[in-house]
Protein backbone atom coordinates (compact mmCIF):
# COMPACT_ATOMS: atom_id res chain seq x y z
CA UNK A 1 0.00 0.00 0.00
CA UNK A 2 2.33 2.76 -1.25
CA UNK A 3 0.06 5.67 -0.55
CA UNK A 4 -0.94 6.29 2.87
CA UNK A 5 -3.84 8.28 4.07
CA UNK A 6 -3.79 11.37 5.41
CA UNK A 7 -2.88 11.61 9.23
CA UNK A 8 -4.57 14.48 10.91
CA UNK A 9 -3.50 13.82 14.29
CA UNK A 10 0.22 13.76 14.11
CA UNK A 11 2.16 13.33 17.14
CA UNK A 12 3.34 16.89 16.87
CA UNK A 13 2.46 20.12 14.77
CA UNK A 14 4.81 20.72 11.78
CA UNK A 15 4.22 23.86 10.45
CA UNK A 16 6.68 24.65 6.92
CA UNK A 17 10.15 24.37 6.04
CA UNK A 18 11.83 26.99 7.58
CA UNK A 19 15.10 27.61 6.57
CA UNK A 20 18.34 25.60 5.18
CA UNK A 21 21.48 25.52 6.42
CA UNK A 22 24.50 24.98 3.80
CA UNK A 23 28.08 24.89 3.83
CA UNK A 24 30.20 27.19 1.77
CA UNK A 25 34.02 27.52 0.19
CA UNK A 26 33.76 30.90 0.12
CA UNK A 27 30.98 33.26 1.74
CA UNK A 28 31.40 36.86 -0.26
CA UNK A 29 31.28 34.97 -3.47
CA UNK A 30 28.27 32.99 -2.69
CA UNK A 31 26.66 36.79 -1.29
CA UNK A 32 27.11 37.52 -4.82
CA UNK A 33 25.13 34.55 -5.84
CA UNK A 34 22.35 34.96 -3.40
CA UNK A 35 22.17 38.28 -2.69
CA UNK A 36 23.49 40.66 -5.55
CA UNK A 37 22.33 37.79 -8.77
CA UNK A 38 19.19 36.17 -7.11
CA UNK A 39 18.06 39.10 -4.70
CA UNK A 40 18.42 37.54 -1.10
CA UNK A 41 18.36 40.06 1.73
CA UNK A 42 20.41 40.13 4.09
CA UNK A 43 19.32 39.87 7.53
CA UNK A 44 23.04 39.35 9.50
CA UNK A 45 26.46 38.96 8.45
CA UNK A 46 28.10 37.29 11.53
CA UNK A 47 31.86 36.21 10.98
CA UNK A 48 32.12 33.49 8.15
CA UNK A 49 27.85 33.22 8.50
CA UNK A 50 25.14 34.72 6.05
CA UNK A 51 21.98 34.70 7.19
CA UNK A 52 19.49 35.87 4.45
CA UNK A 53 15.96 35.75 3.88
CA UNK A 54 13.00 36.50 1.09
CA UNK A 55 11.23 39.68 0.39
CA UNK A 56 8.13 38.68 1.92
CA UNK A 57 9.42 36.99 5.06
CA UNK A 58 9.22 37.81 8.82
CA UNK A 59 11.52 35.55 10.36
CA UNK A 60 15.37 36.34 10.59
CA UNK A 61 16.40 33.96 8.27
CA UNK A 62 15.74 30.93 5.46
CA UNK A 63 18.59 30.11 4.11
CA UNK A 64 22.23 30.42 6.04
CA UNK A 65 25.47 29.63 4.49
CA UNK A 66 28.38 29.00 6.49
CA UNK A 67 31.88 28.79 5.67
CA UNK A 68 32.58 25.17 5.72
CA UNK A 69 35.74 22.53 4.28
CA UNK A 70 32.96 20.89 1.84
CA UNK A 71 30.14 21.95 0.50
CA UNK A 72 27.36 19.87 2.27
CA UNK A 73 24.22 20.67 3.90
CA UNK A 74 24.00 20.42 7.28
CA UNK A 75 20.25 20.74 8.04
CA UNK A 76 16.72 21.50 7.02
CA UNK A 77 14.89 23.70 9.35
CA UNK A 78 10.93 23.19 10.81
CA UNK A 79 8.97 25.65 12.02
CA UNK A 80 6.70 23.84 14.60
CA UNK A 81 3.16 24.97 15.82
CA UNK A 82 3.84 25.41 19.48
CA UNK A 83 6.93 25.65 22.25
CA UNK A 84 5.01 22.25 23.50
CA UNK A 85 4.93 20.36 20.00
CA UNK A 86 9.08 20.52 20.24
CA UNK A 87 8.61 18.16 23.40
CA UNK A 88 6.20 16.21 21.89
CA UNK A 89 8.96 15.87 18.94
CA UNK A 90 11.16 14.67 21.41
CA UNK A 91 9.22 12.73 23.16
CA UNK A 92 8.28 11.17 19.73
CA UNK A 93 11.90 10.28 18.99
CA UNK A 94 12.36 8.88 21.89
CA UNK A 95 9.95 6.42 21.32
CA UNK A 96 11.22 5.96 17.60
CA UNK A 97 14.68 5.16 18.95
CA UNK A 98 15.70 8.28 16.47
CA UNK A 99 18.61 9.91 18.10
CA UNK A 100 17.87 13.57 18.57
CA UNK A 101 19.17 16.68 21.00
CA UNK A 102 18.35 20.40 21.94
CA UNK A 103 20.96 22.51 20.04
CA UNK A 104 21.94 25.98 20.29
CA UNK A 105 21.21 27.93 17.21
CA UNK A 106 21.67 32.15 16.46
CA UNK A 107 18.26 33.87 16.19
CA UNK A 108 16.49 30.97 17.09
CA UNK A 109 14.76 29.47 20.43
CA UNK A 110 14.70 25.91 21.53
CA UNK A 111 15.66 24.31 18.33
CA UNK A 112 15.37 20.25 18.09
CA UNK A 113 17.90 18.05 16.17
CA UNK A 114 17.42 14.88 15.14
CA UNK A 115 17.92 12.55 12.01
CA UNK A 116 15.24 10.86 9.93
CA UNK A 117 15.19 6.66 9.82
CA UNK A 118 17.15 7.81 6.36
CA UNK A 119 19.63 9.96 7.86
CA UNK A 120 18.00 13.05 6.89
CA UNK A 121 19.15 16.58 9.36
CA UNK A 122 15.98 17.67 10.45
CA UNK A 123 16.23 20.32 13.12
CA UNK A 124 12.61 21.96 14.35
CA UNK A 125 11.92 25.09 16.35
CA UNK A 126 9.10 27.44 16.83
CA UNK A 127 10.54 31.05 17.52
CA UNK A 128 12.68 32.77 15.26
CA UNK A 129 13.75 36.29 16.12
CA UNK A 130 11.57 38.28 14.03
CA UNK A 131 12.62 41.08 11.34
CA UNK A 132 10.43 43.72 8.94
CA UNK A 133 9.08 41.88 5.95
CA UNK A 134 9.97 43.83 2.54
CA UNK A 135 7.17 42.84 0.88
CA UNK A 136 6.10 46.53 -0.24
CA UNK A 137 10.00 47.96 -0.20
CA UNK A 138 10.08 47.78 -3.86
CA UNK A 139 12.71 49.98 -4.19
CA UNK A 140 14.87 46.92 -2.12
CA UNK A 141 13.79 44.66 -5.01
CA UNK A 142 16.97 42.64 -7.16
CA UNK A 143 17.33 40.12 -9.02
CA UNK A 144 14.47 37.14 -8.99
CA UNK A 145 12.48 39.42 -6.49
CA UNK A 146 12.77 36.36 -4.05
CA UNK A 147 9.44 36.43 -1.80
CA UNK A 148 10.02 33.15 0.79
CA UNK A 149 11.65 29.45 0.91
CA UNK A 150 9.08 27.28 -0.50
CA UNK A 151 10.08 23.21 -0.23
CA UNK A 152 13.08 21.43 -0.21
CA UNK A 153 13.63 18.08 -2.18
CA UNK A 154 16.08 15.18 -0.88
CA UNK A 155 17.48 12.17 -2.60
CA UNK A 156 16.32 8.83 -0.52
CA UNK A 157 17.94 5.65 -0.96
CA UNK A 158 13.95 4.40 -0.01
CA UNK A 159 11.70 6.90 -0.79
CA UNK A 160 8.85 4.50 0.46
CA UNK A 161 10.70 4.72 3.65
CA UNK A 162 10.95 8.64 3.89
CA UNK A 163 7.32 8.97 2.61
CA UNK A 164 6.50 6.59 5.36
CA UNK A 165 8.14 8.39 8.30
CA UNK A 166 7.23 11.94 6.77
CA UNK A 167 3.53 10.34 6.37
CA UNK A 168 3.05 9.62 9.90
CA UNK A 169 4.59 13.18 10.77
CA UNK A 170 1.02 14.72 9.07
CA UNK A 171 2.31 15.10 6.01
CA UNK A 172 0.26 15.03 3.18
CA UNK A 173 0.47 13.48 -0.27
CA UNK A 174 -0.21 16.28 -3.34
CA UNK A 175 1.98 14.33 -6.07
CA UNK A 176 4.04 10.93 -6.99
CA UNK A 177 5.37 9.30 -9.60
CA UNK A 178 5.49 5.26 -10.02
CA UNK A 179 7.21 2.82 -11.97
CA UNK A 180 4.70 2.33 -14.47
CA UNK A 181 2.34 -0.92 -13.76
CA UNK A 182 3.37 -0.87 -10.32
CA UNK A 183 3.22 0.99 -7.33
CA UNK A 184 6.65 1.15 -6.34
CA UNK A 185 7.39 4.93 -5.69
CA UNK A 186 9.54 7.00 -7.34
CA UNK A 187 9.19 10.09 -6.24
CA UNK A 188 6.54 11.95 -3.61
CA UNK A 189 5.56 15.37 -2.73
CA UNK A 190 4.67 16.26 0.80
CA UNK A 191 3.06 18.98 2.36
CA UNK A 192 2.09 21.15 5.70
CA UNK A 193 1.45 24.15 4.72
CA UNK A 194 -1.47 23.72 2.26
CA UNK A 195 0.89 23.79 -1.40
CA UNK A 196 2.19 21.39 -3.22
CA UNK A 197 5.01 20.86 -1.01
CA UNK A 198 7.03 21.28 1.78
CA UNK A 199 9.48 18.22 1.15
CA UNK A 200 10.31 16.16 -2.14
CA UNK A 201 11.87 12.62 -1.59
CA UNK A 202 13.43 10.93 -5.36
CA UNK A 203 15.00 7.90 -5.52
CA UNK A 204 18.71 8.08 -5.76
CA UNK A 205 21.95 7.68 -4.06
CA UNK A 206 21.08 9.05 -0.60
CA UNK A 207 20.33 10.48 2.10
CA UNK A 208 21.58 13.48 0.07
CA UNK A 209 19.86 17.11 -0.63
CA UNK A 210 18.84 18.06 -4.12
CA UNK A 211 17.89 21.55 -3.64
CA UNK A 212 15.88 24.26 -2.43
CA UNK A 213 12.97 25.91 -3.90
CA UNK A 214 12.55 29.53 -3.14
CA UNK A 215 9.08 31.24 -4.25
CA UNK A 216 8.88 33.78 -6.62
CA UNK A 217 5.85 36.35 -7.59
CA UNK A 218 5.47 35.81 -11.25
CA UNK A 219 6.71 33.62 -14.60
CA UNK A 220 8.34 36.97 -15.48
CA UNK A 221 10.33 37.00 -12.63
CA UNK A 222 11.99 33.73 -13.77
CA UNK A 223 12.28 35.06 -17.06
CA UNK A 224 13.92 38.18 -16.15
CA UNK A 225 16.52 36.57 -13.98
CA UNK A 226 17.56 34.20 -17.28
CA UNK A 227 18.46 37.66 -18.67
CA UNK A 228 20.52 38.94 -15.48
CA UNK A 229 22.08 35.70 -14.79
CA UNK A 230 23.13 35.45 -18.60
CA UNK A 231 24.35 39.23 -18.86
CA UNK A 232 26.33 39.59 -15.85
CA UNK A 233 28.64 36.67 -15.89
CA UNK A 234 26.41 33.97 -14.29
CA UNK A 235 25.25 32.04 -17.33
CA UNK A 236 27.10 28.64 -16.22
CA UNK A 237 24.98 28.75 -13.07
CA UNK A 238 21.72 28.07 -15.26
CA UNK A 239 21.53 23.95 -14.74
CA UNK A 240 17.85 23.59 -16.37
CA UNK A 241 14.71 25.40 -17.73
CA UNK A 242 13.23 28.04 -17.57
CA UNK A 243 10.16 25.83 -18.04
CA UNK A 244 7.02 24.51 -16.69
CA UNK A 245 6.83 21.33 -14.49
CA UNK A 246 4.16 18.49 -15.58
CA UNK A 247 4.15 17.75 -11.88
CA UNK A 248 3.57 20.29 -9.29
CA UNK A 249 2.26 22.73 -12.29
CA UNK A 250 4.96 24.70 -11.20
CA UNK A 251 7.42 27.27 -13.69
CA UNK A 252 10.38 26.58 -12.74
CA UNK A 253 14.58 27.84 -13.08
CA UNK A 254 17.07 25.39 -11.66
CA UNK A 255 20.40 27.37 -10.60
CA UNK A 256 23.48 25.95 -9.13
CA UNK A 257 25.23 28.79 -6.65
CA UNK A 258 29.26 28.79 -6.94
CA UNK A 259 29.79 25.97 -4.74
CA UNK A 260 27.49 23.45 -7.00
CA UNK A 261 24.20 24.18 -4.15
CA UNK A 262 21.26 23.90 -6.23
CA UNK A 263 18.11 26.56 -5.80
CA UNK A 264 14.70 26.39 -7.78
CA UNK A 265 13.01 29.37 -8.62
CA UNK A 266 9.69 28.74 -7.98
CA UNK A 267 5.81 29.78 -8.98
CA UNK A 268 2.54 29.07 -10.12
CA UNK A 269 2.19 25.65 -8.36
CA UNK A 270 -2.07 25.53 -6.41
CA UNK A 271 -4.28 25.18 -3.53
CA UNK A 272 -3.97 21.71 -1.32
CA UNK A 273 -6.06 22.61 2.01
CA UNK A 274 -8.86 20.33 1.52
CA UNK A 275 -8.82 17.45 3.45
CA UNK A 276 -10.10 15.35 1.11
CA UNK A 277 -7.38 16.73 -1.26
CA UNK A 278 -6.91 13.52 -3.52
CA UNK A 279 -2.96 13.04 -5.02
CA UNK A 280 -1.99 13.15 -8.71
CA UNK A 281 -0.34 9.64 -9.86
CA UNK A 282 2.18 10.37 -12.86
CA UNK A 283 4.15 7.55 -14.63
CA UNK A 284 7.60 7.39 -14.55
CA UNK A 285 8.10 7.71 -17.98
CA UNK A 286 5.63 10.17 -19.01
CA UNK A 287 8.59 12.81 -20.35
CA UNK A 288 5.27 15.49 -19.26
CA UNK A 289 5.94 15.38 -15.49
CA UNK A 290 9.05 16.61 -15.67
CA UNK A 291 8.53 19.31 -17.75
CA UNK A 292 4.61 19.96 -19.38
CA UNK A 293 6.83 21.25 -22.90
CA UNK A 294 8.76 17.37 -23.13
CA UNK A 295 12.29 18.91 -22.49
CA UNK A 296 14.69 16.50 -20.77
CA UNK A 297 16.34 17.01 -17.45
CA UNK A 298 20.19 16.78 -17.73
CA UNK A 299 22.25 13.97 -15.95
CA UNK A 300 23.36 16.09 -13.80
CA UNK A 301 19.97 17.16 -12.33
CA UNK A 302 19.53 13.14 -11.75
CA UNK A 303 22.77 12.50 -10.06
CA UNK A 304 24.42 15.01 -8.44
CA UNK A 305 23.48 16.36 -5.03
CA UNK A 306 25.31 17.80 -1.94
CA UNK A 307 26.06 15.44 1.34
CA UNK A 308 24.83 15.47 4.77
CA UNK A 309 28.07 15.93 6.99
CA UNK A 310 29.03 12.57 8.23
CA UNK A 311 25.83 10.72 7.19
CA UNK A 312 26.41 7.48 5.21
CA UNK A 313 25.07 7.46 1.95
CA UNK A 314 23.48 4.12 0.36
CA UNK A 315 22.45 2.90 -3.21
CA UNK A 316 18.72 3.43 -3.85
CA UNK A 317 16.87 -0.16 -3.29
CA UNK A 318 14.55 0.46 -6.59
CA UNK A 319 17.15 -0.36 -9.47
CA UNK A 320 17.33 3.20 -11.25
CA UNK A 321 17.79 1.67 -15.10
CA UNK A 322 14.42 1.05 -15.97
CA UNK A 323 13.20 3.86 -14.83
CA UNK A 324 14.91 6.61 -15.40
CA UNK A 325 13.70 9.03 -18.04
CA UNK A 326 15.40 10.27 -21.22
CA UNK A 327 18.31 12.52 -21.12
FE1 LIG B 1 11.53 21.85 -6.39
Amino acid sequence: MPIRPPNFQPPFNVVRVAYVDCHVSEPALSKTFWVDALGLVVTEEMGDALYLRGLEERNHHSIVLRKGPDPDVTAIGFKVFSEEDLDRAASYCASKGLPHRFVERPFQGRTLAFDDPLGTPIELFYKMTTVPSMLRSYGAYRGAHIQRIDHVNCFSPDVQASYDFFTELGFRTTEYAAADDTDQLWSVWLHRKGNVHDIAFTSGRGPRFHHVGVWVSSVGDIIHTCDVLSTTGWLASMERGPGRHGLSNAFFLYLRDPDGHRVELFTSDYLTVDPDHEPTRWNLRDPQRQTLWGMPAPRSWFEEGARFPGRVVREPVLDAQPIVAPW
